[in-house]
């Protein structure tokens, strides 16, 4: 498949850009950090018992192939024995899973932490932590109770842009990596051209029916494409990890940019 070339950090975000106003994310309703932050975590709450099945129905399976090329893209970190890595807004854990292949394929014995906020995402979660020995922690990406300087990789699936405060989360997740250390945020974006109106059409109008039918909770689906909406472009998030600190700030395009990894290290 044709990729679009990946990116690299072009130019700081300025202050009148519609994204440097986009502090993070709002569900309806929501009209702070704190609002939003709560809602999020009661919608993750709702669509646990359902939310590995929706994601690969909607996905097509196709998220299982973003997990595990985020995962590879690491392997020079998860061959060693020593490192730590933290799954940050893990969920149900397939980002997790797809980590832990890698490294043990590797021959590598990486210490994974799950973390996430939701705890009926990580409950459910559960089976699959406990058999690839990964540590669950319940707690906030933006308040993480770990140390300064203590991880070799943070990765993130499909979480960051849910967090209420973008530039809060890229602060915690550079204070607990290791100097040298890196991290990758996979996310969805929105596409140009053709493949945007017809992934457009898909995401903002099928996409929420579907999600609707099979969780019976139409908003989750809803919320989906207007948080990818307010997310932001791949140029300006890059700009933000810069000005927060990170180098060598870059984004891949996954599947003709309907996805893509951001990946920048701490120096
Ligand atoms: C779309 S799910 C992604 C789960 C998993 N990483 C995956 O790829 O399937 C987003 C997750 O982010 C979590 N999350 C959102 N905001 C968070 C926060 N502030 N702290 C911790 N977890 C958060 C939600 O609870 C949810 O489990």
């Amino acid at each position: 498949m044709v990729e679009p070339a990946k990116i690299s950090v072009g130019r700081p975000a300025a202050a009148g850009d519609s994204s440097a106003r986009a502090a993070g994310t709002r569900p309806p309703g929501a009209t702070d950090e704190r609002s939003a932050a709560r809602a999020v975590q009661q919608m993750f709450d709702e669509i646990a018992p359902r939310y590995d099945l929706l994601n690969h129905v909607l996905s097509m399976n196709v998220d299982r192939l973003w997990w595990r090329r985020t995962a590879r893209t690491f392997k020079h970190i998860l061959s060693r024995s020593d490192s730590r890595v933290l799954d940050l807004c893990a969920g149900t854990g397939d980002m997790s899973v797809a980590l832990h292949a890698v490294a043990k394929k590797m021959n590598g014995s990486a210490a994974i932490c799950a973390l996430d906020f939701s705890h009926a995402m990580l409950q459910h979660g559960l089976p699959k932590y406990n058999a690839k020995k990964i540590q669950p922690v319940e707690a906030d990406a933006l308040q993480l109770p770990l140390a300064d300087n203590s991880f070799d990789l943070v990765v993130s699936a499909f979480g960051f842009r849910n967090l209420a405060n973008y530039d809060a989360g890229l602060s915690e997740i550079f204070r607990v990596l290791k100097p040298g250390g890196e991290v990758g945020i996979l996310d969805f974006s929105e596409p140009g051209g053709l493949t945007g109106k017809l992934y457009g059409f898909y995401f903002r109008r099928v996409l929420p029916r579907i999600g609707a039918l099979i969780s019976g909770l139409r908003s989750a689906y809803e919320y989906l494409p207007a948080s990818v909406q307010k997310f932001p472009a791949p140029e300006l998030m890059l700009a933000r990890m810069e000005a927060l600190g990170f180098k060598e700030a870059s984004w891949t395009p996954y599947t003709l940019g309907i996805a893509g990894l951001y990946r920048a290290r701490k120096p």
